[in-house]
């Protein structure tokens, strides 16, 4: 594995950030002994090694430090580049409306609450902007967190028990399959938007009092939908409860983006619970979970990211709130960002790129060897775009990608720019 980085392509290029990440520490003699009693045992040591070899050719790819806004183009590495793998889906990070949102939370709350949702970190702020994700989503209620991260092991930890399970999709994020080792539920996993693999997991495990299906309403490292239509007749015939994680939906997809149950046009009331990141098409941090009354009320009680955890800091509620408000006034950037993805989607498949399962502005360019992708993320920061690479656990081994998301900020002239540096690489 560690001898992949070498001489793919043979190709090393010195950058600034890639020169020396982790100053000085791959290139002095160390010894250590990875061994099981050790604080960095056996896994350590894969990390360690690969990190060392991509230092070492100079294509380490992550934590390039932004030195100022995201958007489009950033400034990494002291040069402009072109960003395509932020979250940042309706171009609204930088919105003077936002920023303006952030700042007059400060100025009237202060930069924190000094204390936990249910103690005295409750503002009305807060308040205002539940009500907002709720009347949004067409749920009763919602409960904002710091992280959709936290939103997910709240909505997981605090409604099941240990003699509860969870049938879980096979490429769910990692924060669910978090909250379900938090909440000591049996986890299964069904394959991929697999409809008979779901069946057979619901038909098969250790008894359980009561099941949770959880998915993702779009898949953040291969950009397709999942299957709602189907899932809900599933939870239907099991009579079991379903979750959506509508983090990389809401604000993306559906005529007005209000997310998957819009994208398929079905009713809200199949599923007991959505969450969400503010951290995406919102252009915020935060999370959220939005249900009916009775679960709202007694997540706020029991769910420990709200009773143990600082309320979600005023200026990030600001800014969640107007972005959320600018996409209910401006649903013409929903448009806007689909006639963006589609122009790059088609564009790299016309120049023989695996874009893979892609339905939404989450575009994976799938290579499959992990070095390959290091590689080429490297030789595309030098062209001037800048990507993520996603490699082995977060995809599954030999489905290494560079994971390219579109903005409704990237116009198709910046987008050229982009397929021209992908069509460059091809030749
Ligand atoms: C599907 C999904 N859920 C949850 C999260 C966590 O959201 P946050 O970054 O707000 O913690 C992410 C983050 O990328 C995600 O992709």
């Amino acid at each position: 594995m560690i001898s992949q980085f070498n001489g793919v392509n043979g190709r090393q290029t010195g950058a600034r950030h890639s020169d020396d990440p982790f100053n000085g520490f791959f290139s002095q003699e160390k010894i250590a002994s990875f061994g099981k009693n050790d604080l960095l045992d056996a896994r350590a040591r894969r990390v360690f090694d690969l990190t060392a070899r991509a230092c070492e050719a100079g294509v380490y790819p992550y934590q390039i430090p932004l030195e100022g806004r995201s958007g489009p183009w950033v400034v990494a590495d002291g040069r402009e580049l072109l960003l395509l793998s932020s979250y940042d889906y309706l171009g609204l990070l930088g919105d003077p409306r936002v920023d303006e949102g952030a700042i007059n939370a400060i100025r009237k709350y202060g930069a924190g609450t000094g204390g936990a949702r249910m103690l005295t970190g409750t503002t009305d702020l807060h308040q205002e902007l539940e009500a907002e994700i709720a009347a949004f989503k067409g749920t009763d209620t919602a409960l904002t967190f710091s992280s959709g991260y936290a939103a997910n092991l709240a909505a997981v930890s605090a409604l099941l028990a240990p003699q509860d399970r969870v049938i879980l999709d096979s490429f769910s994020h990692r924060s669910l399959v978090d909250a379900c080792r938090l909440a000591g539920v049996s986890l299964q996993r069904f394959r991929h938007n697999d409809m008979e693999s779901l069946h057979q997991e619901l038909r098969s495990g250790a008894p359980a009092n009561r099941t949770l299906i959880v998915v993702d309403g779009v898949y953040s490292m291969d950009g397709d939908i999942c299957r709602l239509p189907e899932i809900i007749e599933v939870k239907k015939e099991f009579g079991c409860f379903l979750m959506v994680d509508d983090s990389h939906a809401l604000g993306v997809i559906g005529a007005t983006g209000r997310g998957t149950d819009e994208h398929f046009d079905l009713p809200l009331d199949d599923i007991d619970l959505w969450t969400g990141s503010m951290a995406k098409a919102i252009p915020s941090t935060g999370g959220y979970i939005a249900t009916s009354e009775e679960l709202g009320i007694f997540l706020q009680h029991a769910a420990s990211p709200y009773v143990f955890s600082a309320a979600l800091c005023p200026p990030a509620a600001g800014a969640a709130l107007a972005g959320l408000k600018i996409l209910q006034a401006q649903p013409e950037r929903l448009e806007c960002l689909k006639r963006s993805a589609d122009f790059l989607r088609d564009g790299l498949r016309g120049l023989g790129y695996d874009v893979g399962l892609s339905e939404t502005p989450v575009i994976p360019v799938i290579l499959g060897d992990d070095p390959a992708v290091a590689f080429m993320a490297k030789r595309l920061r030098d062209l001037g775009v800048f990507v993520s690479p996603v490699l082995f656990p977060a995809v599954p081994l030999g489905s290494a990608r560079l994971r390219l998301c579109v903005t409704a900020a990237h116009s198709h002239e910046t987008l050229e720019i982009a397929l021209d540096a992908f069509r460059k690489l091809k030749q």
